[in-house]
């Protein structure tokens, strides 16, 4: 059987008076490649804030691998082994791709970095295996803050995982690519899945990335699951039809 890895029980977040995410009850297992949608406004970024620790939840609890992170800040998240690339970037502009990179995974060695005299060359190495993982390594000397909209993304992407997650979370990773990149995008998103073993949750407009590649689809709406189950369940059901699919098809 396979393990839970993430467990979510009645989560509530209101700013104001409006419910971002209303009751949810939410799980993944460890494999899974899954999706959630749902129109603008849905709840889908304030879902992955409260899961990393950007929002403190109202009520509920979030459970990552048996452990309780309700309430933890985003730096243990992180260490705990839950990866966000951002909807909004966290890039450094003025650095180079390299650095940038460079830094995510110094961040993540911590302490062995200063310890250990071969520390610099490990950080390098596997500075250098992740842009080349992602399709960056030839961007590597390149100003962060000038590369095209699809790169920044698979920057992004990098920078999370610098952090060697065992849970990545994707807010929209292929928003501004072209279809060429966002098809090297998913192809890569496929492979950490497949090859790497690490559990991936993305959120997505264009609907046929989200139907190629996710498994299992969970349709949010005004913060409250409409809908969850298999692709060709979500796309068949009415509700989701009338409330989402409509205005896509
Ligand atoms: N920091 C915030 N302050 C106030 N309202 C917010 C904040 N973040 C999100 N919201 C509101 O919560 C709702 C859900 O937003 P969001 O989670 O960004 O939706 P989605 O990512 O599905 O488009 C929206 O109505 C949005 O305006
Ligand atoms: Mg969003």
């Amino acid at each position: 059987m396979r393990k839970r890895i993430l467990q979510v029980t009645g989560l509530d977040k209101s700013f104001g008076g409006l419910h971002a995410t209303r009751n949810l009850n939410f799980e993944l297992f460890e494999g899974d490649l899954n999706a959630i949608i749902g129109p603008n406004g849905a709840g889908k970024s304030t879902f992955f804030n409260l899961l990393t620790g950007y929002h403190r939840p109202d009520s509920g609890t979030v459970l990552f691998d048996g452990v309780d992170i309700t309430n933890r800040p985003p730096h243990q998240i992180t260490r705990i082994g839950i990866s966000r690339a951002f909807q909004v970037s966290n890039i450094f502009p003025k650095m180079t791709v390299f650095e940038n990179v460079r830094s995510a995974v110094q961040a993540q060695m911590g302490m062995a970095f200063n310890v250990f005299g071969n520390a610099a060359k490990i950080g390098n190495d596997r500075t250098a295996h992740l842009l080349s993982l992602c399709g960056l390594g030839e961007k590597s000397p390149n100003i962060a803050g000038a590369l095209s909209q699809g790169d920044k993304k698979k920057l992004e992407l990098t920078l999370a995982l610098a952090g060697n997650p065992k849970l990545l979370l994707l807010d929209e990773p292929t928003a501004g690519m072209s279809l060429k990149e966002t098809r090297e995008t998913m192809g890569l998103v496929d492979r950490l899945n497949e090859k790497h073993n690490i559990t991936i949750l993305f959120t997505e407009h264009d609907l046929s990335v989200v139907f190629n590649h996710a498994r299992n689809i969970t349709l949010l709406h005004h913060g409250e699951i409409i809908i969850q189950g298999a692709p060709d369940q979500v796309r068949s059901n009415e509700t989701a039809q009338n409330i989402y699919f409509g205005e896509h098809y």
